[in-house]
């Protein structure tokens, strides 16, 4: 069992054994945020004693007279208003690591109780060229998914497509009165994209374009689409399949795979019924023309998603779901989605990656969920993160002021990192070298993009992020090969470093603070799939790195002594293999020799 797993479970039978009717699940055991004051921590006594007006320091010290961590613990320590620090005896953390190099274990727990996980993300939208802001809802949700996989819950992957809508209106014009088949052959999105916009701004009163006959032209054509007509669905299936094809290409690319690809268009059928099912129970009502869900007063006005402050007044802030037109839209296909994964999928929680721009419409659609089925128990959260910005500091552009294109970021960063690693290691062959650049290039943009807080836009810079020192891609991807490299020199196999009963002895500080560094693995996943943060493991594994050179410059490992050997050459076996592990599940891949 793993120390802090261990050390929690008999924390909570002393507090058993004291208070028998708490309920133990709150009793939470925390790394300590300072090593100063110890390996793992836990405040829950505080809140115990304070809701039975009991005090604090006497509690913790009745639970640590209860308390039996002989052989795993130093004396605990009880803190300030009653904080109860823990320090791992160093023979705790030897046996810890002996299990894991012998496969028992990498520092974390498949959960006990695994949920049914869906998480609904990149979701571009047809015959429209996928561009950096799709990236961070690609690259974060992949790394969300594969988190909450290894940690053993059912993920389900669904992209949900935006493949139907008003815009198909005015590709179907575009389609029939401005299409170029050769060029639709040779960039099909470049080309959807051009009759698209060409179409747009004569349906748009604001541009000079405006055309009042292409707009009816537009209008007719959805109406025949929404109506089934045979011609416009069959050019309707065209653009999905060869939208489809293009985002598959970057999905290759990037390595990150979909369980489902149902799309909005899939819902359709189901739009109207509850629509109607909304308003014959009064969840839904007229608004103006329109069919909405406005607020129902449940909520304080500040907490409330369907009402907004306005010169002083909290006024309707409607959540419509059939549009005066009698279309059906975004809101109505969201509700039916998630009505569809939890009858379906039995889903426990549901996990949606989009931008901030969207905040509202998630809050909106949660709440009138919550409304429309108040028995649902799935866990619902909207995963939204900040913009992707370019040096200057705007948002992230061509130099002409185009969006920039996904697949065009990928091949330069490909580019560059075949620079960068032609000058480090000019004695590859290109093949090789090609071959690293991929790995570093694609690895870099996606680190880009895992490591700032989610939630800050943050500047995207090349030059940073092909860094090879400094929290980036290629550092840690080095930093795997250099372990790698350890055992090569030494003519070893990486997988039995260690004799099965081999006693490991950690004495150097360098060692005992890099095997701690280690323990914090199953910790840090935990916390990502909690807060759905990413960056948590990037920091983390940067300082694992670091704390494996500290322990490479001052333990050496092949010229020691064969007791001493093999326990360094364990700790270098299992940093690789965190390292390898944590990489991954951030999607990104390694390389034995670099
Ligand atoms: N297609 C949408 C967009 O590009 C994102 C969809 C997110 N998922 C959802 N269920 N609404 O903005």
């Amino acid at each position: 069992m793993l120390p802090h797993k261990l050390i929690e479970q008999r924390l909570r039978q002393a507090l058993k054994a004291v208070l028998p009717e708490a309920d133990p699940s709150a009793v939470l055991l925390r790394p300590c945020p300072d090593p100063k004051f110890g390996d793992y921590q836990t405040n829950a006594l505080m809140s115990l004693a304070k809701a039975r007006k009991m005090n604090p320091r006497q509690l913790a010290a009745a639970v640590v007279g209860k308390l039996d961590v002989a052989g795993w613990c130093g004396p605990v320590e009880i803190a300030g208003a009653g904080f109860l620090n823990f320090r791992l005896e160093t023979s705790a953390l030897a046996r810890t690591l002996q299990a894991a190099a012998q496969g028992e274990h990498l520092f974390f727990d498949k959960t006990g109780q695994p949920r049914a996980v869906v998480v609904d993300f990149s979701s571009p939208n047809a015959a429209k060229p996928m561009h950096v802001g799709h990236v961070r809802s690609t690259i974060l949700g992949d790394c969300l998914a594969r988190v909450l996989r290894l940690l053993g819950h059912k993920v389900i992957t669904d992209n949900h497509l935006g493949d139907w809508g008003t815009q198909f209106g005015m590709l179907l014009a575009g389609w029939k009165t401005a299409l170029d088949p050769a060029r639709l052959q040779s960039d099909p999105l470049g080309e959807m994209e051009r009759i698209y916009k060409l179409i747009s701004a004569r349906c748009d009163p604001a541009k000079p374009e405006f055309d009042p006959a292409t707009l009816d032209r537009a209008r007719a054509e959805l109406v025949k689409l929404q109506a089934g007509d045979a011609a416009n669905l069959s050019i309707w299936r065209d653009i999905i399949r060869l939208s489809q094809s293009q985002f598959d290409s970057i999905y290759g690319r990037l390595g990150v795979k979909f369980d489902y690809t149902l799309g909005e268009s899939f819902y359709n059928p189901r739009l109207k019924a509850i629509v109607d099912e909304l308003l014959q129970r009064g969840i839904a009502t007229e608004s103006r023309g329109a069919k909405a869900i406005l607020s129902d007063g449940s909520l304080p006005p500040k907490e409330d998603p369907f009402l907004v402050h306005k010169e002083g007044e909290w006024l309707p802030n409607p959540f419509i779901v059939q549009k005066t037109d009698g279309a059906f839209n975004y809101a109505t296909t969201d509700l039916a989605t998630l009505a569809w994964r939890i009858e379906t999928w039995h889903a426990d929680e549901v996990i949606y990656v989009t931008d901030g721009r969207q905040q509202l419409h998630f809050q909106q659609l949660f709440a009138g969920f919550r409304r429309w089925h108040p028995e649902a128990r799935t866990k619902l959260a909207h995963v939204w993160f900040g913009s992707i910005l370019g040096e200057d500091g705007k948002p992230f552009k061509t130099r002409s002021g185009q969006t920039i294109r996904l697949s065009e970021l990928l091949d330069e960063a490909e580019e560059r990192a075949f620079k960068v690693v032609s000058e480090k290691s000019p004695e590859l062959p290109e093949t090789q070298r090609r071959q690293i650049a991929r790995v570093v290039g694609i690895g870099a943009v996606k680190y880009a993009d895992l490591l700032p807080n989610r939630q800050s836009d943050y500047v995207f810079s090349w030059d940073k992020l092909l860094a090879l020192n400094g929290n980036t891609a290629p550092y840690l991807q080095y930093a795997y090969a250099r372990i790698r490299s350890i055992f090569r020199k030494g003519g070893l196999d990486a997988a039995q470093p260690l004799e099965p009963n081999a006693q490991l002895e950690l004495i150097a500080p360098e060692e005992i603070a890099l095997a701690k560094r280690l323990l914090g693995f199953g910790p840090v996943l935990e916390a990502v799939a909690q807060e759905y943060r990413p960056n948590f493991l990037c920091n983390y594994l940067f300082e694992l790195a670091g704390h494996f050179t500290a322990f490479y410059e001052n333990c050496p490992v092949l010229k020691a002594q064969p007791a001493q050997r093999a326990a360094r050459l364990v700790l270098c076996e299992l940093t690789a293999r965190v390292l390898k592990q944590g990489l991954e599940v951030l999607g990104l891949e390694t390389l034995e020799q670099m």
